[in-house]
């Protein structure tokens, strides 16, 4: 078993202009570690996962596994075990075979292939369908089957790549559980590439946010959803994701407060030394707060938000609001240019996550209370977070 290090990896496919897929990535993978990729498509998730097992040349930086180099190694020289979206059975063999046929062509013997192949079979709970072909195979037995092969070869890393998206969503829930359940069983270094938050959120120890090439954030899930460092972040981890509005900051009588469209919201003291609100007074920032710091019950709030319901989504266990803030936003589009108008129609747009009880009329105006101490404060140029970062 081994860790997985990028240091300063960089990726430009001929005839991209020299536009990297990935763009000077460093990463370290623990040996043990579940590291999630996650990001928009087009991000460079594959192509780092690629360049790990050696599918695709390094075009700068170093990858090492177990503290060797392997930017000129073989990929069947690498010694770890790729599991792919579609995962490619062999039809005419069992699922026996299928899990055995890497260590077969490599002239391990038949005893010891046996006895690999019922191990995994065991730790996938594929024990009685050792003898069936993958059409006889549910899709997520069939999944099952490829995770096998992966295993049996005892591999120093696994890399996945999105092995997940071909299933319906009720069995990719119960997948999730099950590589997850899997992986810390055996302890193999994995790196698993997703475009799902959810999965991303739910399976990995750290996870790694990826936009145009660049690492975003590396951190915990929770350590993201609570501190995301950047507005991309804010908005791409959480479902639905955080509610980023542009607001003034100013000061007076002693408090701070945002100003956006006719309300304000009192900024508590806090925020001054957290994230450095002071050099910030009288210019705009960009204010985010999660869709549950919204709330119904605003009797014991420190603050309220005026807003009208555009549309109303009732999932059984809660109700998603989704709200616009201001009265006067129609009258502030019209003087920007089209694409200004639409980051400011996003920006004063908000989600609230209400109790399957509350009252929510499509159309109505509410006033909602909104718990003040999850705040976030963002540069509107750039989008990294005002936090002030304490050791
Ligand atoms: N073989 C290739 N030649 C040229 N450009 C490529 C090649 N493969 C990928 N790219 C480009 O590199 C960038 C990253 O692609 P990559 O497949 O790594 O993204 P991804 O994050 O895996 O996306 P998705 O979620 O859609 O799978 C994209 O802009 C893509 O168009
Ligand atoms: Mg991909």
């Amino acid at each position: 078993m081994a860790d997985v290090v990028f240091e300063r990896v960089t990726k430009i496919y001929p005839g991209a202009n020299g536009v990297p897929a990935v763009n000077d990535l460093s990463l370290s993978v623990a040996d043990g570690e579940f590291m999630v990729l996650v990001g928009p498509s087009g991000c460079g998730k594959t192509t780092a996962l690629r360049m790990v097992a050696g599918l695709e040349e390094i075009s700068d930086g170093t990858i090492a596994i177990g503290g060797t180099v392997m930017n000129n190694v073989l990929p069947k020289d690498r010694d770890i075990a790729m599991v792919f979206q579609n995962y490619a059975l062999y039809p005419q063999m069992t699922v026996a075979q299928n899990m055995g046929f890497a260590l077969k062509i490599r002239g391990v013997a038949k005893a010891e292939i046996a006895q690999r192949v019922g191990e995994a079979a065991r730790i996938l709970r594929l024990d009685e369908y050792l003898d069936r072909r993958p059409k006889a195979l549910s899709g997520g037995q069939r999944q099952r089957v490829a995770m096998g092969r992966a295993i049996v070869r005892e591999p120093q890393a696994f890399l996945m790549d999105e092995p997940l998206s071909n299933l319906d969503a009720q069995l990719r829930v119960e997948m999730r559980t099950e590589i997850a359940r899997i992986q810390r069983l055996l302890g193999v270094a994995t790196v698993y590439v997703t475009h799902d938050q959810t999965e991303a959120m739910t399976m990995g120890d750290r996870v790694a946010v990826l936009r145009g090439g660049l690492l975003q954030q590396v951190d915990t899930p929770q350590d993201l959803y609570d501190f995301p460092a950047n507005e991309f972040v804010a908005g791409f981890i959480g479902s639905p994701p955080m509610n980023l509005i542009l607001a003034n900051l100013d000061e007076g009588q002693g408090v701070t407060r945002a100003h956006f469209g006719d309300q304000s919201l009192l900024i508590p003291e806090q925020y001054r030394s957290t994230h450095a609100l002071a050099q910030w007074i009288g210019r705009q920032v960009v204010l985010g707060f999660r869709p549950e710091d919204l709330v119904a019950d605003n009797s014991t709030t420190d603050d309220l938000l005026r807003a009208r319901v555009d549309l109303r989504e009732a999932l059984g266990s809660e109700i998603l609001a989704y709200l616009a803030i201001t009265s006067n936003t129609d009258v502030v589009l019209d003087a920007l240019p089209t694409s200004d108008a639409e980051t400011v129609r996003k920006r004063s747009r908000v989600v609230a996550r209400l109790s399957a009880r509350t009252d929510v009329v499509e159309g109505s105006l509410i006033t909602l209370g909104l718990t003040t101490d999850n705040l976030h404060f963002f540069d509107p140029n750039g989008g990294r977070s005002l936090r002030v970062l304490t050791s």
